[in-house]
């Protein structure tokens, strides 16, 4: 063969090869637009109940119409590639055509995806920007504090006041003040809160999907993000950081409520003695008018607490909770002071089959001693 019947042979394959990127590029185009439609037409989010969600799911389309036609083109560029330079019979002894580089080409392909990226950071930033704005007006301050394995909520005392003091990490009320201390996280609607995030022990992450808004919990330092609830209703607290055996349990809820209904739910904590961990003496007077039902307490906590019910089986409260410890089981035979041991300190006695941590250590914090008793009392009597 001759060196120029060679080069002839090369120059009419690259030729008929361009020609072949035409349905390349039709197939890639027709592949994205479709991909984008479904990307735009799948829900991908839970409701959206505050209002730093928008910007943030349309910071998401953006970013599938961006990414969708980049994926769809590079895979249908390898797909094309290896069907159309495939190797086909006769041909195992060849070499491929010499290739030295394409200057142009490597520019190209180096700097649109820099530009992509780059647009995309300081859009992402700007959206950043805009969902962390301070308001105009004077904003309610939560503190959380994430343990092994719950959520604790502090809110400062008292409904009304301009001074509103953040408690500090990892947990204690800052000095002088004595907030109001809750497993479940009451908001007014149409109010922005900032969260000062703590942890008592390990990394956590404070998530309220519905509100798209996400931050850790890290020990030794306050982590911070603020949210304006925009609709009423009760969406789900997350950990979402692995953070032990309890980890999944880690759920608690958030209540969305008018401002007159917060306000009621916050008197009526600071008045039942919710006042912080270790302030049980200061709350055990005030708290005495209410009957303190303990069979309640068992299936729907205090309002502040988490209930027993959705970890434990009782037959007589109807709870049929798996994760810990069956009771009608477990505590046949045992006494009053097993029980309240069970409740306040529970890794004291760990059961066969289940392990200790995950029973969050808190209780005596977010009961009052009146309503250990009445739970103490309740489960003593039912189970015999
Ligand atoms: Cu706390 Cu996962």
């Amino acid at each position: 063969m001759a060196p120029g019947e060679d080069t002839g042979e090369i120059r009419e394959r690259r030729q008929s090869d361009r020609a072949g990127f035409v349905p390349l590029i039709a197939l890639s185009v027709i592949a994205s637009v479709i991909g984008v439609a479904i990307g735009l037409a799948i829900d991908w989010f839970p409701t959206a109940a505050a209002t730093q969600a928008g910007p943030i799911d349309t910071l998401w389309d953006v970013l599938v119409i961006v990414s969708v036609p980049v994926f769809v083109g590079v895979t249908a560029t390898i797909l094309y590639m290896v069907w159309r330079f495939r190797m086909r019979p006769g041909q195992e002894m060849e070499d491929g055509a010499p290739i030295h580089g394409n200057t142009r080409l490597e520019v190209i392909w180096t700097i649109i995806p820099a530009l992509v990226i780059l647009g995309l950071c300081v859009y992402a930033y700007a959206v950043l920007e805009d969902i962390e704005d301070a308001p105009a007006a004077q904003e309610m301050q939560v503190g959380v504090v994430g343990q092994q394995f719950t959520w604790t909520f502090q809110y400062p005392a008292g409904s009304e006041g301009d001074e509103r003091k953040l408690v500090e990490c990892p947990g204690k009320p800052a000095e002088g003040e004595k907030p109001v201390t809750s497993n479940q996280l009451y908001l007014p609607i149409n109010e922005s809160v900032k969260f000062k995030i703590c942890s008592r022990d390990v990394l956590h992450s404070f998530w309220i999907p519905d509100f798209r808004m996400k931050i850790d919990a890290v020990p030794g330092i306050a982590t911070d993000f603020r949210v304006t609830p925009n609709k009423l209703g009760k969406y789900e607290i997350v950990c979402a950081e692995l953070c032990g055996i309890g980890h999944a349990y880690m759920r608690q809820t958030v209540h969305v409520v008018p401002r007159e209904e917060f306000d009621a739910w916050l008197e009526k904590q600071g008045d039942r003695g919710g006042s912080a961990g270790g302030g049980q003496s200061a709350g055990g007077g005030s708290g005495a008018s209410a009957a303190v039902d303990g069979k309640t307490l068992y299936t729907e906590g205090n309002g502040t607490s988490t209930a027993c019910g959705g970890c434990h089986k009782l037959a007589d409260a109807g709870t049929a909770g798996g994760v810990g410890p069956d009771l009608d089981d477990s505590l046949q035979g045992k006494d009053a002071a097993y029980i309240r041991e069970g409740i306040v300190a529970p890794d004291k006695t760990v059961l066969e089959g289940f392990q200790g941590g995950i029973m969050p250590k808190n209780y005596g914090e977010v009961l009052s001693d009146q309503e250990v008793e009445a739970l103490v009392t309740y489960l003593d009597e039912t189970v015999k």
